[in-house]
């Protein structure tokens, strides 16, 4: 299958998404969005794989939503057609999904990279929701999920402003797990999805619900649900063989 604005490739367990639209940057079209949401809708379905990486070339993650798409668009067409509705579908996705970040990773494409899980960034990622220099603002979470991840004074900084942050600041910030050289992004990205992979993949989706309940409702609720999910983990086999190999000072061979 080929796509568009998409490269697609399998490596071992872990499917491999480069955005491809090397001549804009990245941005984000509606072809875009709708190809990603088709491969992923595969990733989900198929048991050979495990965690999902998705990156973009060394200069840019994505320069933003397609601008050019978007200067025409006019409410209510906007309102009717749920404009940037099918965005929020790779942040419901139940396997993992690692953003890999070099370059530019501004207003969409930022809001796409904190859809995903966790953030591996290149020494040379820039983050921004520069939207307000556009006259507009960010749509696709990226507010919410920005000022949940850094607090209310350094997002309030950067929308109101539109000034981005290069990869120290955002390591510093909470915005990214890690920060690699440039030259490594690719190979460190891919052997962290890879290990992932090769973990239980009940106890790896489990994990991902639980940290996800953080931002959905109170500590309280956030503990129940943990505390649920961990005594469910008891009736799956990886359990069984998880511990097992541990007591047993062995590997463990986790089930597909
Ligand atoms: C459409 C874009 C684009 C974008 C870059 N390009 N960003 N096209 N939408 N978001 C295109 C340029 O028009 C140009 O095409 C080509 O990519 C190369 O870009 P340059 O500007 O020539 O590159 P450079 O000088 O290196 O500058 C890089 C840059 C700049 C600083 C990242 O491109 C830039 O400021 N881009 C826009 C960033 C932005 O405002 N993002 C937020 C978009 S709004 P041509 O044809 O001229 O060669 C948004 C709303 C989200 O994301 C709403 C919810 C999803």
């Amino acid at each position: 299958m080929t796509y568009e604005t998409l490269l697609v490739e399998q490596a071992g367990a872990v499917g491999l998404v480069t955005l491809n639209r090397p001549d804009a940057l990245n941005a984000i079209n509606t072809r875009l969005i709708d190809e990603l949401n088709q491969v992923l809708d595969g990733f989900e379905r198929d048991a050979s794989i495990g965690s999902i990486l998705i990156t973009g070339s060394r200069k840019a993650f994505a320069a933003g939503a397609d601008v050019k798409e978007m200067a025409p668009l006019c409410f209510p067409g906007t309102y009717l057609d749920d404009f940037l509705g099918r965005w929020d579908r790779v942040a419901q996705r139940r396997k993992p999904i690692i953003a890999a970040v070099a370059g530019h990773a501004l207003g969409g494409g930022f809001e796409l990279a904190l859809m995903c899980d966790f953030i591996i960034a290149a020494d040379n990622a820039r983050f921004g929701l520069p939207e307000v220099k556009l006259g507009v603002i960010p749509g696709a979470g990226g507010v919410q999920r920005l000022t949940r991840l850094v607090g209310r004074a350094k997002a309030m900084e950067m929308v109101l402003s539109g000034r981005s942050m290069d990869a120290a600041e955002a390591e510093r910030a909470g915005v990214v797990a890690r920060v690699v050289p440039l030259a490594e992004l690719l190979d460190q990205a891919l052997a962290s999805a890879q290990a992932i992979a090769a973990q239980s993949r009940t106890a790896v989706m489990m994990l991902k619900e639980c940290v996800n309940r953080v931002d959905e409702g109170s500590m309280a609720e956030g503990l129940r649900f943990e505390r649920r999910m961990f005594q469910a983990v008891f009736a799956t086999p990886d359990q069984k063989e998880g511990m097992g190999a541990f007591v047993e000072k062995r590997p463990p061979q986790f089930g597909r």
